[in-house]
């Protein structure tokens, strides 16, 4: 009976002291999702309950382990979170800090992905490559940006500075700082907190069917309230 409580109490202890170590390593972590999830009520329930941040802690020692050059185990890791929290995050990505996974679902980190400080991403978002060649093919996300549910992000692309990509956007191309992306593909439709008239601006061209589309709708609209 005593070695059984031995036993009950050392795990208790492995559990504070691992409870204790996240806290203080992914404090900025652990800050940045109770700033920006109404529904978390407490520190303790991100630390506990997360799999954001849970998938965040394995990805650390994971990419700890790939820059040794130990790829197998390094990936073994990575795969075990993923079967976890539903969150996959290639040992090799580069992740800043203060990054919030909120839900966490069907996330995909590509090995080349490089994600700055501060970053939210919701379930389903897809930080992808397009091609094959060992190159960089996987997105390079800024400072303060956030991903919405489902949103795909692919190509070697550079997603600007305090950028908000809409929810299932598919975004193949470079997004400058400040801006609104929504729709499939991307389109800007707002950069420095204004709205971009699409289909008069001409620097942020990047689906002219999508433009026609919206003009005749206008048109259409019009005449139908005549
Ligand atoms: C894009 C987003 C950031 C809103 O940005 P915003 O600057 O506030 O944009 P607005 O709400 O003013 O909408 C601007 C236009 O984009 C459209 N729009 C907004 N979000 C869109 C989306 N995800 N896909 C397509 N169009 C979208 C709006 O209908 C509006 O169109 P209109 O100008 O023709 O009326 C937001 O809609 C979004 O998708 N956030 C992701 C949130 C998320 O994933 N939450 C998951 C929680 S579990």
């Amino acid at each position: 009976m005593d070695i059984l409580w031995m036993i009950i109490l050392a795990l208790i202890a492995i559990l504070v002291l691992k409870t204790v170590l996240v806290s203080v390593i992914f404090y900025c972590e652990i800050k940045s999702a109770q700033k920006r999830d109404p529904a978390a009520k407490s520190f303790l329930e991100i630390v506990l309950l997360y799999q954001g941040l849970h998938a965040l802690v394995v990805y650390r020692l994971a990419h700890r382990l790939y820059r040794m050059r130990l790829y197998l185990p390094a990936r073994y890791l990575s795969q075990v979170a993923r079967f976890f929290t539903g969150i996959e995050i290639h040992p090799g990505a580069k992740i800043g800090r203060g990054l919030f996974i909120d839900h966490g679902m069907g996330v995909v980190i590509g090995e080349t992905a490089v994600i700055g400080e501060n970053v939210l991403l919701y379930q389903g978002v897809t930080l992808g490559g397009t091609g094959l060649a060992h190159e960089k093919r996987h997105p390079t996300i800024g400072n303060n940006v956030v991903i919405g549910a489902g949103a795909k992000v692919l190509g070697n692309i550079i997603v600007g500075d305090n950028s908000y990509i809409g929810a299932n956007a598919v975004v193949i191309k470079d997004v400058p700082v400040n801006s609104t992306v929504v729709g499939v593909p991307g389109r800007v439709t707002k950069q420095d907190g204004k709205k971009i008239d699409v289909a008069l601006d001409h620097s942020h061209v990047l689906d002219p069917i999508m433009q026609n589309i919206e003009e005749l709708q206008k048109r259409i609209d019009k005449i139908e309230n005549k």
